[in-house]
């Protein structure tokens, strides 16, 4: 064991919560050990290079400040909870497929048996912290677990949700609105609670930690992104409303934003959120909500997700009905993959929706995204040849029928839409599922062109 550090911290799950999480605790804390292990070997490989598994702005300056100094990879996890002191667990927990609660409830198999290794390899007493978002009471069950062992080891859980965006995630860890720690309120579980509230002392102000109980914990990170989903859907209905009355959503949002218990932000008009936790957290939200008997509560919550699905489909009933109701043989060049900018990450994304959909009605698709291509292959394999990947967004846009803009990638604002135009066949269409383009310019310059919630620009 190394004694030259003054904590030996683990984390279970070298994904896009525990990676970037563990690399800034090792950056700002030297003091520290900080070793993630992980059961995919090429993942653990690729954390030791500069090919990072995950994209993220300023996470590979991050990883290298620590990288062999303190931060460490390795795939060996027994070895790994044998030396820890505290473990954090950031292993995922997808929507159960299967069985009971199937597409809603959490699918709870890789967190069972990352606690049962646990049991397994430990000889002292440890820390476990939850970053997964897990449901309710989740802690409860874990602690049953941990504590079954023959070997009368002691485990503390805690629950430390981890509020990071994909994309901002480095500026997010370093500079968090607040890190919350769920904790029991006996006096190991406060003492506990005191050990993680040192470590992210080291460079969170104080008064931005908030400690609870672990249940509190746990329903505040489902409540909290419920409620940004919930902003999203909001805004996204209103569009509805405006495209029929010719009201402006842009315009909308800016007047209701102003109102400071409103607030600004999350109330841009898109064509659908996405992202791996806001879907898998509302339901996990309905299925617990379902589970206590509030029916009424699970089905408010559920509408959130619905309205999202309505948009999303609302964005390609558009696109198929001002094309003449036909989009068979037609070439779409999709702009953006991704869920959102500054991430490859396509999980949830709406661009899977429009795109399946558009496949389905025959359509040629081509995906054009400066991050996302591999993962936007990989989600759309099956379909084989109906679909091209095209890194050049000129290149995909060559021929194309319809442009439309899934991801509000900076660059697409960027183009030259007069080189664009020359290209595609006319009428040439542009559906800006983003908001983000120069709607009269492109119209100037010869487009029809659909934004979200506003009137569109038309030449017939
Ligand atoms: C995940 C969950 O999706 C989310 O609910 C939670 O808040 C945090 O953890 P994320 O980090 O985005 O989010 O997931 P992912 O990038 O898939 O990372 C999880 C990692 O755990 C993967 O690298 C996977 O290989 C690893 N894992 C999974 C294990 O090491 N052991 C297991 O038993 C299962
Ligand atoms: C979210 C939460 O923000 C974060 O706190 C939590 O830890 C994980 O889930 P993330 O999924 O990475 O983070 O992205 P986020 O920035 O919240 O965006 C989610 C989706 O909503 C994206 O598809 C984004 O494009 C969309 N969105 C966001 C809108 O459509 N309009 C908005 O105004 C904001």
């Amino acid at each position: 064991m190394e004694m030259r550090f003054d904590k030996r911290i683990l984390c279970i799950g070298a994904g896009y919560v525990g990676g970037p999480t563990m690399a800034m605790i090792a950056a700002k804390c030297p003091q520290y050990q900080v070793t993630m292990v992980d059961v995919k070997e090429e993942k653990i490989a690729a954390w030791q290079t500069d090919n990072l598994p995950i994209y993220e702005p300023g996470l590979l300056e991050l990883v290298k400040q620590a990288r062999g100094r303190n931060l460490f990879f390795s795939t060996d996890i027994l070895a790994g909870i044998r030396e820890a002191e505290i473990i954090f667990v950031s292993v995922n927990t997808p929507t159960k497929s299967f069985g009971e609660g199937a597409g809603k409830a959490a699918d709870l198999q890789y967190w069972e048996k990352t606690a049962r290794s646990i049991v397994k390899a430990s000889e002292s007493p440890k820390i476990i912290v939850e970053k997964s978002t897990l449901p309710v009471r989740t802690a409860k069950a874990m602690e049953r677990i941990l504590s079954a062992n023959p070997k009368g080891v002691r485990f503390e859980v805690l629950s430390n949700p981890e509020f990071l965006a994909e994309g901002t995630a480095v500026t997010d860890l370093e500079n968090p609105d607040r890190v919350l720690i769920g904790s029991r309120e006996t006096e190991s579980g406060l003492r506990a609670r005191r050990e993680l509230v040192d470590i992210y002392a080291n460079w969170v102000p104080r008064e931005k930690i908030l400690t609870s109980n672990v249940w509190s914990a746990e329903l505040s990170k489902l409540a909290a992104n419920a409620f940004l989903a919930q902003r999203i859907s909001s805004i996204n209905s209103i569009s509805a409303l405006c495209e029929r009355t010719r009201a402006d959503i842009a315009e909308v949002s800016r007047a209701i934003g102003m109102d400071q218990r409103i607030g600004s932000r999350f109330l841009q008009a898109s064509v659908g959120f996405g992202g791996s936790c806001f879907k898998k957290d509302i339901l996990n939200l309905v299925y617990i909500c379902e589970n206590y008997g509030l029916q009424e509560i699970a089905e408010y919550w559920q509408n959130v997700v619905k309205i999202n699905e309505y948009q999303e489909h609302r964005f390609v009933k558009t696109m198929i009905r001002v094309m003449f109701n036909t989009v068979a043989d037609k070439r779409i060049a999709l702009f953006g993959f991704s869920f959102k900018k500054d991430t490859g990450d396509t999980r949830e994304s709406a661009a899977i929706y429009v795109a399946r959909k558009l496949l389905a009605e025959n359509a040629r698709v081509i995906v054009t995204d400066p991050q996302a291509l591999p993962n936007a292959r990989e989600e759309l394999k099956d379909a084989g040849a109906a679909v091209e990947y095209e890194e050049d967004p000129y290149r995909a846009a060559e021929n194309a029928h319809a442009i439309a803009v899934l991801t509000e990638w900076d660059l697409y604002r960027e183009l030259d839409y007069r080189r664009i135009y020359a290209s595609v066949e006319k009428p040439a269409f542009i559906f800006d599922g983003r908001n983000i383009l120069p709607h009269q310019e492109l119209y100037e310059i010869g487009f029809n062109v659909f934004p979200i919630g506003k009137p569109s620009l038309r030449h017939f």
